[in-house]
């Protein structure tokens, strides 16, 4: 098995067993500022697509915030996929799908064809080197004038990394259970990871109750020709 392969058996194992649920909006309420952003960023997005979507919290909460999008989902773990296609399709969502798909799925999706592209906690999870050709299908999918809001984990130090046993190689990249868990990038290299669109803000985004921030960027592709 390879690295990706051993990747994708991880996040597949961690979704094993959840049964799709009829979902309200507050069951899928993003925190602040990631709600704000969806809100102000989405609505105007004829297609928003999120990839590794995961159980499909944040693309939910997306379909009800724009119910006019066309919302798409994406992510490697079959499980995942159950869960949130049969969710939606208990809650009564018709603007949403979730499919399995790894970055073929994007390489297929015309370019420029995208308003809104969501990418939560995934990239920092994979190598770096595939998160940038992530990158690449991500600005190339992206409409002028389109927005990408990335999510990425928060920062491992030395306690962190200590505390969840993790194990550390000579690139900084860390692995627990000899599984690949995290590039452990600050965020300049985030930024310069999309050099091809326009930086536009940086914000906090707490996710675990008592642990430190994950961090939020957004993202705009150049609306000139
Ligand atoms: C940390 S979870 C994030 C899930 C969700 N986006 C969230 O914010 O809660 C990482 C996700 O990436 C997915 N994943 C890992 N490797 C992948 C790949 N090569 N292609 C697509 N999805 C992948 C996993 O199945 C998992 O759902």
């Amino acid at each position: 098995m390879n690295e990706s392969q051993k990747i994708e058996e991880f996040w597949d194992n961690a979704f094993k067993g959840v049964a799709p649920m009829k979902l309200t909006h507050e069951d899928v309420k993003m925190g602040e500022p990631l709600e704000s952003w969806i809100g102000e960023y989405g609505p105007s997005a004829q297609k928003i697509v999120d990839f590794g979507c995961g159980e499909g919290s944040v693309l939910l909460d997306a379909a009800l915030i724009c119910p006019a999008s066309v919302c798409l989902g994406f992510d490697a773990s079959g499980n995942a996929v159950a869960f949130a296609e049969g969710s939606a399709k208990k809650s009564g969502l018709k603007n949403v799908s979730f499919k399995v798909g790894r970055i073929e799925a994007l390489r297929s999706l015309p370019s420029e064809s995208v308003g809104l592209f969501i990418c939560s906690n995934f990239l920092d999870v994979i190598p770096f080197k595939n998160a940038l050709e992530y990158a690449i299908e991500i600005e190339r999918l992206l409409e002028k004038g389109g927005h990408l809001i990335l999510k990425v984990n928060f920062l491992i130090d030395e306690g962190i990394r200590k505390r969840i046993g993790g194990a550390t190689n000579g690139k900084g990249e860390i692995h627990i259970g000899g599984v690949f868990r995290s590039n452990n990038r600050p965020d300049k290299d985030w930024i310069e990871a999309f050099k091809g669109l326009i930086f536009r803000k940086r914000a906090e985004f707490q996710r675990l109750p008592k642990g430190p921030f994950d961090r939020l960027f957004l993202f705009q592709k150049d609306d000139r020709e």
